[in-house]
């Protein structure tokens, strides 16, 4: 890939420029333009994404895409489809489009074609998720598998937690599933307490397969089964691994034959549709597992092959590059008007922001602009209750995507229009606000008193210009859901090669593992710790004196 430093190409100036001159362009006046919604938004398949109500024109729009061409992103995209070791700091190829790839054509790595592994697994995975649905894999006592069990955490929990979740309505009936992470002992112990060990299965969910929390809950886990079975053979039909790691995975006492592999080209947080989704196809059963596979990779296609112009995991890569780097925003909140996906914040929250949370670029400078924005969200409309008070009225910039099926998957009523219509609202205020003069003709009509209306006023006006996306689809199904994890993913892709930093690696991780691995054991005994800091040692002396 091109080490390119965005803000000395032309296009960044004539950017910085654009700002300044569009300083106080109202997002409302951009609608004069009738043809606005057609020229602004992207329809595929399903799916419409608007992006017309963003704080853009279209010479600002053109602008942005001659960015992406100057930094080279055509390359950059081939050059991670066709396995190019773009993951620089730790050389490693960037597939997880691979594990999707149903077109099946070769895909290398070092010489060597990816695809007949890829499906190996799949086979593997689709015999194993068959026997889970039919009920025909028996535990150790002979009865079928009723509750699953995922022990993960980070990219080996938020997807399947987050698939599973989006797609509750295509879950088996007969089964239940639960997902521990957190290595706060309470998260597996009220787990516990609702499985029957002659009826569980746990999947042991970790590349490294050496995670702290992951194998501290997964012994927990493997010593409360065998308090009741009491025989170590029984393990084998209770536990299957989900890593990339054969050989601590056979430390750990699960069979390899048990153990579905993966590889160092799938990143964490970019692998549930490798074996971590295991849990997935056993969940929603293995057709519905492959059309998630589907939906992405018909995202992936577009991607690949659309000009930047109609490209949509592009075009929301260069609006958020423009709100972040030109109009500074520094967070941008997801929110989904759909209860089902109320992870999905979450999901992309560890997908972006560990991906471009980096201020040193290819080349090991550090950067003297924004890179990765802060990702929050909840579902609508319970946000609107909660924190949307500051996005209408509060001095943060945060632009919004707003995401909506237009059909529901639970018709209850009159339920589905009602948030619907919020979901139009809010984009409508977010853009128009409501000016001074609205707000006293609207309480001089209420017939409020001139001097309440002079004091309350301008409480009441909304500045509006708010950016926001909508992301409208027909219905959230595997093969749609697929296509949305897809497109963030290739939007967090995109703008990774603007900002020129590696977005697969997680240094930034570490150094807080390293030293909670030396703090661990100066807590196992009573002894006053004076090696730290004296903010450290006084927590570390105050925690021992309270647990005594
Ligand atoms: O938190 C860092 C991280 O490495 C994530 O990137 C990853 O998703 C998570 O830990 C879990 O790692 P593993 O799958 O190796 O247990």
């Amino acid at each position: 890939m091109k080490n390119i430093d965005p803000t000395r190409t032309a296009s960044w100036e004539k950017l910085n420029h654009l700002a300044v001159a569009h300083k106080n362009l109202h997002i409302k006046s951009l609608f004069a333009d009738s043809d606005r919604f057609e020229k602004f938004s992207i329809r595929f398949e399903d799916l419409l994404v608007d992006y017309s109500k963003n704080r853009l024109n279209t010479e600002i729009k053109k602008t942005l895409l001659d960015l992406a061409n100057e930094v080279g992103l055509k390359n950059a995209i081939e050059a991670m489809f066709t396995g190019e070791k773009i993951n620089g700091t730790e050389g490693r190829a960037v597939l997880h489009t691979a594990l999707r790839n149903r077109s099946n054509e070769s895909v290398m790595v070092d010489g060597e074609d990816v695809m007949p592994e890829v499906n190996q697994v799949l086979a593997q995975m689709k015999a194993f998720a068959d026997q889970i649905s039919k009920g025909t894999w028996l535990g150790y006592t002979g009865k079928p598998i009723k509750s699953l069990v995922n022990i993960g955490i980070g990219g080996s929990d938020l997807g399947p937690v987050m698939v599973t979740e989006a797609l509750k309505p295509y879950q088996n009936p007969d089964l239940e599933i639960f997902f521990v992470s957190n290595v706060d002992g309470t998260h597996i112990a009220e787990t516990l307490k609702k499985v029957d060990p002659e009826t569980t299965l746990f999947f042991i969910a970790s590349k490294t397969f050496t995670t702290q929390e992951t194998m501290t809950n997964a012994y927990t886990a493997r010593n409360w089964f065998l308090d009741f079975a009491k025989d170590e053979a029984a393990v084998a039909k209770h536990f299957v691994a989900l890593s990339t790691n054969a050989k601590a995975v056979e430390a750990f006492g699960i069979d390899t034959k048990n153990m579905f592999a993966f590889w160092d080209w799938v990143g964490g947080r970019y692998s549930l549709w490798s074996a971590i989704g295991l849990p997935i196809a056993c969940a929603i059963g293995f057709d519905n597992f492959e059309k998630l596979l589907e939906g992405a990779h018909s995202m992936d296609q577009h991607f690949r092959t659309t000009a930047f112009e109609q490209n949509i995991p592009v075009i929301l890569a260069l609006v958020g590059i423009w709100n972040t780097n030109f109009l500074g925003a520094s967070s941008e909140a997801i929110l989904p008007y759909d209860q089902y996906l109320h992870r999905f914040a979450a999901y992309f929250q560890q997908g972006n922001m560990e991906s471009n949370g980096k201020y040193v670029t290819r080349n090991g400078d550090k950067v003297d602009y924004t890179t990765g924005p802060i990702i929050w969200g909840e579902p609508g409309t319970n946000g609107q209750h909660a924190f949307y008070q500051l996005i209408h009225q509060g001095t943060h910039l945060i632009p919004c995507d707003f995401i909506a099926p237009a059909i529901s998957h639970n018709p209850i009523g009159d339920h589905h229009v009602k948030l619907l219509s919020n979901f139009f609202a809010q984009t409508e205020a977010l853009m128009n606000g409501k000016s001074l003069e609205e707000v006293q003709t609207e309480m001089t009509k209420m017939g409020k008193p001139a001097e309440e209306i002079e004091k309350i006023a301008p409480h009441r006006v909304f500045e509006g210009n708010r950016p926001t996306n909508s992301i409208l689809v027909k219905q959230i199904t595997p093969y749609t859901l697929g296509q949305m994890i897809a497109m963030y993913e290739h939007k967090i892709f995109v703008q990774g090669v603007i900002w020129n930093i590696f977005s697969f690696d997680q240094w930034g991780v570490e150094l807080g593992k390293v030293l909670a691995n030396a703090i661990l054991p100066k807590l196992l005994n009573e002894k006053a710790v004076s090696s730290h800091d004296a903010s450290t040692n006084g927590l570390i002396n105050a925690y021992k004196a309270f647990r005594k």
